[in-house]
């Protein structure tokens, strides 16, 4: 069945035309690899069988990775994996497609309150077309306030979307978005005489519309365009989460299997792969790459870029066919996971013990014995850490490099450690407990706090560079950001406390909507709109609808969820307190 479908997708694109694309400075690109699914009619791609109607039940099981790095399955080109990510689907007409435009669907009470119809038609409203077929939402509907590129669709901003309109049925407006996403990847990419890797993805795309040819054209920035001018490199791990969500969701792994799905995979991975000067398995970026993306200091390791790489890494395992070139990557991707977990869950971690024993560190030990092996000098352990840390609970913190730790408290970066189990399930207890014993200050008034806490004075000064958008306690700097709340959410499912994201849920409900779904809050509780927040921001109203309709049936964080590796068990570590 699966192999008739990618046959039709195949020959729906070798018949279709040439198409050249233009960027920003009208240079006209072309696709040197993807040719044949340029200026894809998208209507005769999505000629398959409408989506399964599916009921997801409710195991998160997933294959063991160390079972998978054992060769005889590798060698075992039939990706067992991969057909066991779809396994926990069965058919039932009863659950499906959400019938009405506007209306989703009800099931336990759900759309009793009334701000999940107007999310929805405030969803609806941002969704971008291009040559009459959905591709994605634009970040926000917001004529009020100066476009800059808020008139974009972002792809770490569609991810929210693209799991709302999944979660009611609507696979269409996905499978376009990561076509046309990966028909970008394939331009050539340049910042004045440079260019950029093969596999960078683009932070976001507009569609250009010619009056005079009446013709639509996308222009895409990778960068080059954007305030800073550095590379999104989350965006292709959120690329590769998104098509294994896809895939897990409809049960269709037709759109993962096309060689072009395969090979955009690899070219993403391939840049945080490949042989260097690396010392550690984590990844060393620019500051600004992800979600915050403005010098704030999280240049260098930090915990967002760790965990996205992990989860996308997990998920290409889980999509990549495991013969041929992905037998290679394969391989590539099992070894690096097993050290990058053991990286992470060793020396990103931090807990009361932990810290103690940071404070008790000795510095300047050299060879392998070090204890202290980045040589942090305890000196610089910032003063609020010791309040902050309460007795039960812990975090990964923002960063760890040679002499430096950021012991800030980053929320993507730690949801996305539960949802990978880049955390082990002890450590997403810690965490679920440290939101618990600081919900004033990680939750307040609006969750979630991006960041925790904010700089400040010189601090601010010397690490933003003066940013005058990121002040103390607005933005990305100690700001709260709706968004964040599918995340909580799905971490609390998966740790199973889902009380704490009803609790979150309920304080978002009281301020959203009235404020008209603000991009994000200011102040130590998140109590005022945001001094340059957008309204109508799309990813706040899809954050909220997808944090509603997981609480209403948790297996859909199956989509966005994989369970622990068993084998990956977490490190003793020596510490200073326990050697005599
Ligand atoms: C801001 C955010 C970024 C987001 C963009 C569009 O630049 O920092 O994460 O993708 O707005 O909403």
């Amino acid at each position: 069945m699966q192999g008739v479908r990618s046959l039709d997708c195949s020959l729906a694109m070798s018949s279709l035309n040439l198409n050249v694309d233009v960027n920003q400075n009208g240079d006209i690109k072309k696709a040197d690899t993807l040719d044949d699914i340029n200026d894809i009619d998208f209507s005769k791609l999505l000629e398959k069988p409408r989506p399964l109607n599916i009921e997801r039940l409710r195991s998160l099981d997933e294959r063991s990775l160390t079972e998978l790095s054992g060769s005889p399955q590798l060698r075992n080109a039939d990706n067992a994996s991969r057909v066991h990510d779809h396994a926990d689907y069965v058919a039932s007409p009863s659950v499906g497609r959400r019938s009405g435009f506007n209306t989703p669907r009800s099931v336990h009470g759900f759309e009793s309150h009334p701000m999940v119809g107007e999310a929805w038609d405030a969803l609806r409203r941002s969704m971008v077309y291009f040559r009459g077929q959905p591709v994605g939402t634009i970040a926000a509907v917001d004529n009020s306030e100066e476009k800059l590129n808020y008139d974009q669709v972002f792809v770490r901003d569609f991810v929210p979307s693209a799991l709302a309109f999944l979660m009611n049925g609507e696979p269409d407006i996905v499978r376009n978005f990561l076509l046309k996403t990966l028909r970008l990847q394939s331009w050539e990419k340049k910042i004045d005489r440079f260019q950029l890797g093969e596999g960078v993805m683009p932070a976001s795309f507009k569609v250009f519309h010619d009056p005079v040819r009446n013709h639509e054209t996308l222009i895409a920035d990778f960068g080059e365009s954007a305030i800073g001018r550095v590379a999104p490199v989350d965006s292709g791990f959120w690329w590769i989460i998104l098509l294994r969500a896809y895939t897990k969701s409809t049960g269709d792994s037709s759109l993962a299997d096309m060689p072009e799905c395969q090979k955009g995979i690899r070219l993403i991975l391939s840049l945080c792969l490949s042989e260097g000067f690396d010392t550690f398995p984590t990844l060393l970026c620019a500051d600004g790459c992800c979600m915050i993306d403005r010098r704030m200091g999280v240049y260098g390791y930090p915990i967002e870029i760790q965990a996205l790489f992990f989860m996308a890494l997990r998920c290409a395992l889980l999509v990549l066919k495991h013969d041929g070139e992905g037998k290679e990557m394969v391989e590539q991707i099992v070894k690096r996971l097993h050290a990058l977990s053991y990286h992470m869950r060793s020396y990103f971690w931090l807990d009361l013990k932990q810290l103690n024993d940071i404070y008790r560190y000795k510095t300047e030990e050299y060879s392998h014995t070090a204890v202290n092996k980045f040589n942090v000098i305890p000196d610089s352990l910032p003063e609020w850490i010791f309040d902050f840390m309460p007795s039960h609970g812990g975090f990964f913190i923002g960063n760890v490099s040679p002499a430096r730790m950021d012991f800030r408290w980053f929320a993507l970066g730690n949801c996305i450690a539960i949802l990978s189990s880049m955390a082990t399930p002890e450590q997403s207890t810690a965490i679920m407990d440290l939101i618990e014993s600081r919900w004033e200050e990680l939750v307040g008034e609006m969750p979630l706090k991006v960041c925790y806490p904010a700089i400040e004075s010189h601090e601010w000064r010397i690490v933003t560079g003066c940013d005058p958008k990121n002040t103390r306690w607005s933005y990305h700097n100690g700001g709260s950001w709706p968004v964040l709340l599918w995340l909580l959410t799905a971490a609390c499912i998966k740790t199973g406390r889902p009380q704490i994201a009803r609790r979150a849920i309920e304080v978002a409900e009281a301020r959203l909507h009235k404020d008209n779904w603000p991009e994000y809050y200011d102040g130590k509780l998140g109590r005022y709109v945001g001094k340059q927040s957008r309204k109508c921001q799309t990813w706040s109203i899809a954050g909220y609808l997808v944090a509603k309709m997981m609480l209403e049936d948790p297996s859909h964080v199956g989509m966005v969820a994989l369970e622990e590796d068993k084998q990956m068990k977490p490190v003793m570590r020596r510490s200073n307190s326990w050697t005599c």
